[in-house]
């Protein structure tokens, strides 16, 4: 079958995965392939085990693979044969050298734009699908433009915003679609041709167009303001705690103001995942290098806030129990970074786990999806941690239950079951406000919520 487009994607990730079944899925008349460096993850998208766990996901693929949409291993074959090329590779924080900790490592981007520099021999639209610091696009034309002879390149940025555990729903119906690009004729002439592939699905009005360098830009600032509101709502809670304020009816209040917004503003153990940490380090990092101090720190507070946070939980924990949880058994429902995902990168119960360990305390860990990844986490801890699915057999025998994921399952817990199985007195450290809280106290427990009175039959909390 003729294509009337044949796309290709670099990096076939939590990113480049789902975005491009989605357009494989809108779009049946265009050929769309992702090819990866890292095979056994090709492999694994090519088999009845994705690597990664998207609700919605299963459905698509199952529609479009082998039909139009392909994952490859030859990248070299596929850059000559894809005349629009999405880049979609990892671009964590940079551990050495300067910028270490803070700004945005771009080596696997870098070798990216020289193996399309490479392979090329005819006309490609090159697109930066990863979330890059503002003014990557230059260096990426700047690479490009070496080309010998005629072969041009034309560089748009087109971040994505999808969220994971609701990766599908995001790139069917998002709240927008952005493409940057040079003001120039051929930039213009690219940027159209990008705009054609989303008008198939997405209504006009909510793809919106913008300069090249804004693009990569306002990425970078949707994610700090995410985070941010996240931060704020979890300063408060702590606020709430010597108050006698609820922070569930705070936050309803607050967000009950149109001009604020009721969503983001679950207070929790602090935001998780791939994204936000690096995200607003890296602008910190660019805010600095522009010499723009003030506005640096003033993002990386939010930062502070969610190291601050997770501190707090665990102060908590060691506080309530007496001050000692040498030999005590926690168990830990929940590890993913958030609800719906297996991922577990920047997971706060990576650290919050390392924590309880110090205090050598015994973990059990229980997670629907993620068990997996967090024994590859927590590989240096191997032997002092269990892993156990089923939450009723986690909790059994622990002192206390930590809840770290807001999955839907721990709502729906039979929790006068557990408590008869755990030792007494049991503790809930409910780190996302997602069970009874009341209920669970009439049956027995000590109820620990995050900026909310805490539901405790010992009146004095600081004996020590
Ligand atoms: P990921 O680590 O899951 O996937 C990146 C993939 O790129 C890996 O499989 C890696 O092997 C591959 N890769 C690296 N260098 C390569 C090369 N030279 N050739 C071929 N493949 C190569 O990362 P991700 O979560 O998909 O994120 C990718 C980008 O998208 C990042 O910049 C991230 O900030 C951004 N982003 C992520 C999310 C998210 O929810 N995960 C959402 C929006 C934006
Ligand atoms: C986030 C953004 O929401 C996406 O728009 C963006 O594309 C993506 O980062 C990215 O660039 O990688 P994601 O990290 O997948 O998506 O998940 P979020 O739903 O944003 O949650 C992030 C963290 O904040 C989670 O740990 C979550 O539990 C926490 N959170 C979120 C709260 O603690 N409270 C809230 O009210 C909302």
């Amino acid at each position: 079958m003729k294509f009337k487009k044949n796309i290709l994607c670099i990096g076939a990730g939590y990113v480049g995965g789902p975005s491009m079944a989605m357009i494989a899925y809108k779009c049946p008349d265009y050929r769309v392939t992702v090819v990866d460096i890292n095979s056994a993850r090709i492999d694994a998208w090519n088999s009845t085990e994705l690597p990664v766990y998207e609700p919605g996901l299963d459905a698509i693929i199952k529609k479009t693979r082998g039909k139009n949409l392909f994952f490859a291993k030859d990248i070299e074959n596929q850059i000559k044969e894809n005349d629009i090329i999405f880049v979609s590779v990892n671009t964590p924080t940079k551990t050495f050298g300067a910028g270490a900790g803070q700004a945005s490592d771009l080596q696997f981007l870098e070798k990216t734009a020289r193996q399309i520099l490479e392979h090329s021999q005819s006309p490609k639209i090159v697109i930066e699908k990863s979330t890059l610091p503002v003014k990557t696009a230059l260096a990426m034309e700047r690479i490009l433009a070496s080309a010998k002879g005629k072969i041009t390149f034309e560089v748009l940025s087109n971040p994505e915003f999808m969220a994971e555990g609701t990766a599908m729903t995001n790139l069917e119906k998002p709240d927008r679609v952005l493409i940057g690009s040079r003001e120039t004729e051929s930039g213009l002439k690219a940027r159209a041709q990008l705009v054609d592939i989303y008008a198939r699905w997405v209504p006009a009005e909510k793809i919106i167009t913008s300069n090249i360098w804004s693009a990569e830009l306002s990425k970078l600032v949707a994610n700090a303001f995410l985070a941010q509101r996240v931060s704020s709502i979890n300063s408060i809670s702590a606020l709430c705690e010597k108050t006698d304020a609820d922070i569930s009816e705070v936050a309803k209040a607050v967000g009950m103001d149109g001009r604020i917004g009721s969503k983001f503003l679950k207070a929790g153990i602090g935001f998780g995942g791939s994204c936000f940490k690096k995200d607003i380090l890296n602008l910190v990092y660019l805010c600095s290098y522009y010499g723009l101090q003030d506005v640096a720190d003033y993002w990386e507070s939010v930062v502070k806030i969610n190291e601050y946070q997770q501190d707090r939980f665990l102060a908590n924990i060691l506080g309530s129990m007496f001050n000692t949880l040498a030999g005590k058994k926690i168990c830990v429902l929940g590890f993913s970074f958030k609800a719906d995902t297996g991922d577990t990168r920047e997971s706060p119960a990576i650290y919050i786990t390392r924590k309880l360990l110090a205090e050598h305390a015994q973990v059990v860990i229980s997670d629907p999806k993620a068990l997996k990844n967090a024994a590859i986490d927590l590989a240096s801890d191997k032997g002092k941690i269990s892993y156990v699915e089923d939450p009723y057999s986690a909790a059994s025998g622990c002192h206390a239950l930590a809840i770290l994921t807001d999955w839907e399952l721990y709502r729906k817990l039979d929790f006068q079951k557990i408590y008869k199985s755990m030792v007494k007195p049991a503790f809930i450290f409910d780190g996302r406000n997602i069970i009874d809280h009341k209920k669970c106290f009439d049956i027995g427990f000590n109820v620990y919520p995050i900026g909310k009175p805490a539901l405790s039959r010992f009146e004095d909390q600081s004996s020590f």
